[in-house]
């Protein structure tokens, strides 16, 4: 498929003008051409209260470190050096419930909600090193957690407050968390959700957790325990939420967060981010692809549950002095206007969102969007999956008035920020997430790393290190070498497990995944995950579940199971199943459709060739089978 007589969208000279950098391919070269010097140039411009000896540390690959011996603590950079200048009194967050309830916070009073919260978790026994639980939904006191965790050098764990009590218990235990926050619950489609019931179900299981704090914010009743439990709200009106609290000083590559995400096997790993490289890589990449000001409101429209929340709803806007925008519920509720309101409302500068989200207003139509003055926008991004070209055009006409550059960032858990973007002065396709960020080189390449030839599909790579590279895999220092590393381990090379092609002008267009993982929504789930939630029902014998194209979500799941002796195929336990991987998992990883099937395709050695049921399904050639057993 070649799209190269594409058309190409070029910026305005008022784009380029405005922009903090004006130029790709010179200063892509001059990047590359020594990226240490670069990304000690970025480092430079924030505050350390040591500086580094060494920029890179590559003696013992793939375990990278950078600006080692160098102190700081992200919240330096977030909070902290901002109450020194004239942002002190700006806002930070402005935030908007879904009943339409409005809270924002400047610099100072964000301080004050991050110290209080910070001296609450230390009376509650949080030390530095400990790894925090989080499962909250998308209110300021998600943010606060973050940040409160962060300034006193604790680690957290944030769970997507859309995963079940079974995944939230599996994450609290791999991190061995003693304390929890969460919420009564949230608002969403008009309806409070529960999600303290969740976690008081997941607490069942998980002997490490000794505290649980929960903010109220929907007023539903809850069953609190005596000596675990505890209101937020009381914990704050004590004297022990003291509104000063010191930022622990951190080394470089100590532990900010861990992140759990699904990869082709077994259970999600936990990613671990640092407090040095990843406070230089966010905050570079947010400043230089969405050209960030600090005049600018800035809206990512995604949950902090996810990596694009971590790194660009909370920290690399806050780094940068921005005004972030928060909004708790569905983008069509009341009414499809919901987002073009707030964005006219509050006068947003740059939405970033996920494309699934984009063809889901898309559907409504133009009038919807048309009845509000989108103006302020200068900006617009895409994440998460690959953007088709027909609401690429959408996005750019209908809410950007032909006038606003379309970010599409390709990035993932693993490498803390973007990795392939434009910035706004780079002519752009539609569909493609144009071409490497500055400092990094990435490629795509055969299974033995040659070169694919212009437009032919291969693995995406990236060549060098970079410093939001995560560190390694939580407690599981051979599953990041294994799952990463191994592949090109010859060429020292990240294997992104993502196929891309790229095209004669040097644009990248991704494919999407080669593994078992499966993006739905924008979404990260694993096949394997989904099949021991579908084997945990008394009538499955064998499953498996693969990705399908869909029309709004990207992916759906559907899932072919074999029955156990005494049961039968209905549209009863069809239905059945489906529910049962929703509340094993939690509602998105709901498949599309269970098939019952006598047996299913697997190699000799007891591998289910799921690529043959994809084939199958989408009616194309199943290919090679020589290694099917039957
Ligand atoms: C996919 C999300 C196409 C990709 C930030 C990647 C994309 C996975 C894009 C990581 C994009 C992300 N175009 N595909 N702009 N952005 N992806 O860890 O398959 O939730 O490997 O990080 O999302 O998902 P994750």
């Amino acid at each position: 498929m070649k799209q190269s007589d594409e058309q190409l969208f070029n910026p305005s000279q008022q784009v380029i003008d405005y922009a903090n950098v004006k130029e790709y391919d010179n200063n892509y070269a001059d990047s590359i051409a020594n990226p240490l010097d670069f990304w000690e140039k970025q480092a430079e411009t924030l505050e350390w209260t040591t500086k580094w000896d060494k920029v890179l540390d590559d003696s013992n690959p793939p375990f990278f470190k950078w600006f080692t011996g160098g102190k700081t603590n992200i919240i330096l950079n977030a909070i902290d050096r901002h109450l020194k200048t004239a942002n002190r009194n700006k806002l930070a967050i402005i935030w908007e419930g879904e009943p339409g309830d409005l809270r924002s916070f400047s610099y100072h009073a964000l301080n004050r909600e991050v110290c209080e919260f910070a001296n609450i978790l230390k009376a509650m026994g949080v030390k530095k090193g400990d790894i925090v639980t989080i499962y909250l939904p998308q209110i300021p006191e998600q943010l606060f957690a973050m940040l409160a965790c962060a300034k006193i050098g604790a680690a957290h764990s944030v769970v997507y407050g859309g995963f079940s009590h079974e995944a939230l218990a599996d994450r609290i235990n791999d991190a061995n968390s003693r304390v929890v926050v969460t919420a009564d619950g949230g608002f969403r489609r008009g309806k409070a959700s529960n999600l303290k019931e969740i976690v008081n179900k997941a607490l069942e299981h998980t002997p490490t957790v000794e505290v649980c704090i929960t903010v109220k914010r929907t007023g539903v009743d809850v069953f609190m325990e005596n000596d675990r439990d505890y209101w937020f709200h009381d914990l704050k009106s004590l004297p022990i939420a003291a509104a000063q609290c010191e930022t622990e000083i951190m080394d470089a590559e100590d532990m900010l967060f861990i992140l759990y995400t699904s990869g082709s096997t077994g259970k999600p790993k936990g990613l671990v981010h640092t407090h040095g490289g990843y406070s230089v890589y966010t905050a570079t990449t947010h400043k230089m692809a969405f050209d960030i000001k600090p005049e600018d409101r800035w809206w990512c429209a995604a949950d902090p549950g996810w990596i694009t929340g971590h790194s660009y709803i909370v920290y690399s806007p806050l780094i940068n002095g921005a005004t972030i925008f928060l909004y708790e519920g569905a983008p069509n509720h009341p009414y499809p206007n919901r987002w073009w309101k707030m964005i006219e409302k509050y006068g947003i500068n740059i939405l970033y969102t996920s494309p699934t989200a984009i063809r889901g207003l898309m559907r409504y139509g133009e009038s919807w969007p048309n009845k509000h003055d989108l103006s302020s926008l200068r900006l617009l991004g895409s994440v998460g999956e690959p953007i088709n070209p027909e609401a690429w055009k959408w996005y750019y006409k209908v809410i950007g008035k032909e006038k606003c550059p379309i970010i599409d960032t390709w990035w993932q858990t693993e490498t803390g920020g973007f990795i392939i973007c434009p910035i706004p002065a780079l002519p752009l396709k539609p569909g493609s997430a144009t071409k490497p960020f500055f400092g990094i080189e990435v490629d795509v390449v055969t299974d033995t790393g040659e070169k694919t030839p212009v437009d032919e599909e291969g693995n995406l790579v990236i060549k060098t290190p970079w410093p939001g590279m995560a560190r390694t895999v939580y407690q599981d220092p051979d599953r990041f070498k294994e799952l990463y590393w191994q592949k090109y381990e010859q060429q020292g090379w990240y294997h992104s497990g993502d196929a891309a092609r790229i095209d004669e002008d040097g644009y990248y267009w991704i494919i999407g995944r080669t593994d078992d993982v499966i993006k739905v929504s924008g979404y990260r789930l694993g096949s394997a995950e989904i099949e021991s939630a579908l084997m945990s029902h008394p009538a499955i014998a064998e499953s498996a579940a693969i990705g399908l194209p869909h029309a709004l979500k990207g992916y759906a799941i559907h899932c072919y199971v074999v029955l156990r002796k005494g049961y039968e195929p209905s549209p009863a336990l069809e239905k059945e199943l489906r529910e049962h991987v929703g509340e094993m998992m939690g509602a998105i990883a709901r498949p599309e459709e269970v098939a019952f099937i006598d047996v299913l395709p697997k190699t000799r050695s007891g591998k289910i060739m799921r690529r043959v049921l994809k084939a199958q399904a989408l009616g194309q050639d199943i290919g090679d089978l020589s290694t099917l057993e039957e």
